[in-house]
């Protein structure tokens, strides 16, 4: 039977048809009525639980559902929803064990024991959160008779949305905002609602809809009234709160004022109308978010004021509506100099911080991102996590892959999320882990309020992020919001059968692969914790270690000829494992403890440094950077394993991506380890660094390769081609000729080129004057990612053709057609005995 084709708009909502093979009685629930509790109008969350149910039981079994309002006039097996109070009114009780989750807000309990399912939320969206809760198990063929009682570990479970105003989005990778185009907000917000529907049912409440690099325009009067007023009311029925990001100069390029100083009577007076015009728009509205004196953004600092000064002023007109102010520990300065050995941005949030702990209103929650850096694929927690104590913090998450392959690579982050959830701060010499901090009833702190944020970059692509596999870190973000506490593979899973079905076959297959891809991402970008050594001056896509260092951005490697890593010791380096509690401290400031993960993250070594493993410092790099992307190139075949039991759209859309992805990692092995290798002089003891037994580099002189209308040029950043170099058309069209010195048999071409922004290439390969086949540099309109205009390690990319067969002195030639300033560039030819990677 052929999958009918998805495009993915539904996501892990799809509620697939549960296979008869695995319906059983008990995974089947056989529902006639449900009651709906309560007098709702279509707008409630409750009325929304009511639906999806129906719609869930329709698609998942088959089953009509019908929907009633009162207890009598239910027939048959029925289930109830509803809130505590109404359930109560009706006169009944519910039992003991409901207690604990429906007396917390956003709580639920579910009771499939008797022929009448219970669905109780302690307030409406509860009761939405309950119902996805009841329809993931069904559409899991997990069902079951069944009590289960689950309460959120933190009131903010938010996402931050980083769209601009113009539609565009920053660091966006999957289409034009849902929110915005051209200065305004979109007509029509159908695809925002089904967002709001796919939040809701991983428990976010939520969502902070404008970059936080944020254009003030978004507070104009029309803005406002026909355009935010939509996006909340739209919203509102899943549960989901609408905030906004402000820009701190507002007062000035809005307001018209001469200021934006929050201490200023003007300025004061300008945030409060602000603030009740946006009330008057959404009176349920969240707060705010704003980034400050952050990457060029104005600031209180800007002004001589303290932070709290500034994150006050916003606060004071927020707390008559109830509203909060999350304001960003990203306060760094990117102008930092690295001669000073002492200087270090990791220390930034904990410096800017600390001492104002006792002086930030109740309404203002410090939201840290996770590492002191910048979402890199290893770091330690902040150390702020742990250093505020009267003041509210949260944490910041990013499903946007920024530094991470930018969802043209499938890598799935909630493993590094995990980790850095369960890690022990160790306050006072006390358990204190993360996740433990971040809830209102636990941890060293307290606090009245706090919890979870992350960038999500969703777009108008029919696959939200821009490749469906990206989803799972969506999915597993709002799980993780929930409950910190869930292993990310289980959750993982989950997301799979409700994504892709029940087969085991596929959960097994998809879920290997994904678990795989943190691990691999780590091994070719960037591992020991020395951060992902992406261009951080450009794309913050493929791989540029050089760029890391000899500006003021901080993301230092301070990697030279003998030597690499950033020294945080207290003793030696900047004081940054100072910052931790002593527990914690003592093992960051010896490398002898340092675990290797993080050794480059604490510590400056000689590349020669033994690590604990046994290795040195530098094979480790080129070892973990081969088996990184080694891994990645197992990943188209264990994708296409799963022909047939994935619907073929999303087949082969998954099928296009991993095999780029497995391309691309082939690039940033090759160009990290060529970098390291040229930097420290040492060679791989395996010889495997710039030796490629197979290729036949394009621009190195040689009888035996021809190039007619094609010439060498010096590509952007050496390590990303052959010896430095590439070729490309000097006019229109060229060729390249080579003849072959192989045994006769059969092989994979790999032709490696380049994919740039500026053009549209196109290409021919010849065996012998016959076509073996065509392509088109036009990935540009096929991925998502930042593109490059150069050639480059971002551009660097590789095409196969499989299966042909070769004898020795056959010619094979590549016809470059240049498209636009795109002047058919290529690196080289890889002929390969069937098996071998190179
Ligand atoms: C990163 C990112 C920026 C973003 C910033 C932030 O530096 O590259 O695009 O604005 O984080 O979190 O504010």
């Amino acid at each position: 039977m052929t999958l009918p084709n998805e495009d993915g708009v539904a996501a892990w909502l799809r509620y697939g048809e549960l296979p008869a093979s695995v319906r059983t009685a008990a995974n089947s629930a056989a529902v006639d009525t449900i009651v709906v509790l309560g007098d709702h109008n279509g707008k409630s969350p409750v009325t929304v639980a009511g639906q999806e149910l129906t719609d869930g039981f329709r698609n998942i079994l088959g089953r009509t559902v019908t929907i009633v309002n009162n207890l009598s006039a239910a027939s048959g097996t029925t289930i109830i929803i509803g809130t505590l109070s109404d359930y109560k009114a009706t006169g009944q009780a519910v039992n003991n064990d409901a207690s604990p989750f429906l007396s917390h807000e956003d709580g639920y309990w579910l009771d499939t024991t008797s022929d009448k399912h219970l669905v109780l939320g302690s307030n409406e969206r509860a009761v939405l959160y309950g119902a996805f809760d009841y329809l993931s198990r069904l559409a899991q063929g997990t069902f079951s008779a069944f009590t289960f009682g689950s309460r959120p570990s933190a009131p903010i479970r938010w996402i931050n949305q980083w769209d601009n105003m113009d539609g565009s989005i920053e660091r966006g990778y999957g289409g034009k905002s849902l929110f915005f185009t051209d200065g305004r907000i979109v007509d029509n917000l159908e695809r925002v609602r089904q967002y709001a529907r796919l939040m809701a049912s991983i428990g976010l409440n939520g969502i902070v809809i404008n970059n936080v690099n944020a254009n003030a325009s978004l507070l104009g009067e029309d803005n406002l009234n026909n355009g935010v007023r939509r996006i909340a009311d739209i919203m509102r029925p899943y549960g989901v709160r609408t905030g906004l990001a402000l820009n701190f100069d507002a007062p000035r390029t809005l307001g018209g004022l001469e200021t934006s100083d929050p201490l200023d009577a003007g300025v004061v007076k300008f945030w409060e109308d602000v603030t009740k015009r946006v009330y008057a728009a959404v009176p349920d509205l969240i707060g705010y978010t704003i980034k400050a004196n952050s990457e060029g953004q104005p600031g209180p600092l800007s002004y001589g004021r303290t932070l709290a000064e500034g994150a006050n002023m916003l606060a004071k007109p927020l707390e008559p509506y109830g509203g909060l102010v999350l304001y960003r520990a990203f306060v760094y300065d990117h102008h930092l100099s690295e001669a000073d050995p002492k200087n270090d941005r990791a220390n930034a949030a904990v410096d800017f911080f600390t001492h104002l702990d006792e002086q930030f209103a109740e309404n203002v929650v410090v939201q840290i991102k996770f590492g002191p850096i910048d979402f890199q694929v290893r770091e330690p927690p902040s150390p702020l996590l742990a250093r505020l104590k009267k003041t509210r913090a949260a944490i910041e998450f990013m499903v946007a892959q920024e530094y991470m392959g930018q969802q043209s690579h499938a890598v799935y982050l909630a493993p590094e999320w995990q980790e850095i959830l369960a890690f022990d701060m160790r306050v006072n010499g006390q358990q204190s882990l993360v996740r433990d901090i971040l809830t209102t009833d636990k941890g060293p702190f307290t606090w009245s309020t706090t919890g979870y944020t992350a960038v999500v970059n969703v777009g108008n692509d029919s696959t939200w992020l821009g490749h469906h596999l990206a989803m799972a870190n969506l999915y597993a973000y709002g799980r993780l919001a929930w409950r910190p506490s869930d292993d990310a593979k289980d959750i993982l899973e989950d997301w799979i059968r409700l994504t892709f079905g029940v087969d085991p076959t596929v959960v097994s297959a998809i879920s290997s692969l994904l678990m795989d891809s943190w691990p691999a991402y780590e091994g070719h970008s960037g591992n020991l914790g020395v951060q992902t050594l992406c261009d951080i001056l450009y794309t913050h896509y493929g791989p540029s270690p050089a760029s890391q260092d000899g500006n003021g951005w901080g993301q230092w490697t301070r990697a030279d000829s003998q030597g690499i890593g950033m020294d945080r010791s207290v003793a030696t380096g900047t004081g940054n494992a100072g910052q931790y509690h002593p527990e914690v401290a003592t093992v960051w400031e010896d490398i002898s403890k340092t675990p290797d993960n993080l050794l480059l993250w604490f510590h400056h070594v000689p590349y020669t440094h033994v690590l604990k493993s046994g290795k040195t410092v530098i094979q480790h790099f080129y070892d973990a950077h081969y088996e990184g992307a080694a891994t990645v190139q197992t990943f188209p075949q264990r994708w296409a394993s799963l022909k047939g039991k994935v619907d073929d759209a999303r087949f082969e859309h998954i099928a296009f991506k991993l095999a780029y992805q497995a391309g691309h990692a082939i690039v940033w092995r090759d160009s990290v380890c060529r970098f390291y290798q040229t930097m420290s002089g040492i060679e791989d003891d395996q010889k495997r660094v710039n030796n490629h037994k197979w290729r036949i580099p394009l621009a190195a002189p040689s009888p035996n390769v021809v190039l007619v209308g094609y010439e060498p040029v010096a590509v952007r950043l050496p390590e990303a081609a052959s010896d430095g170099k590439a070729v490309q058309t000097t006019g229109e069209t060229g060729s390249v000729k080579t003849t072959l010195d192989v045994e006769d048999g059969t092989y994979d071409l790999a032709v490696n080129y380049f994919d740039t922004l500026v053009g549209r290439a196109k290409y021919e390969l010849l065996l012998n004057d016959k076509s073996v086949g065509k392509w088109e540099g036009n990935l540009q309109d096929r991925l998502g990612h930042d593109f490059s205009e150069y050639l480059d390690g971002h551009s660097a990319t590789r095409i196969y053709f499989r299966g042909v067969v070769l004898k020795k002195g056959d010619v094979l030639t590549i016809v470059g057609r240049a498209g636009g300033k795109e002047k058919a560039p290529l690196d080289y030819i890889s002929v390969l005995p069937e098996g071998e990677v190179d």
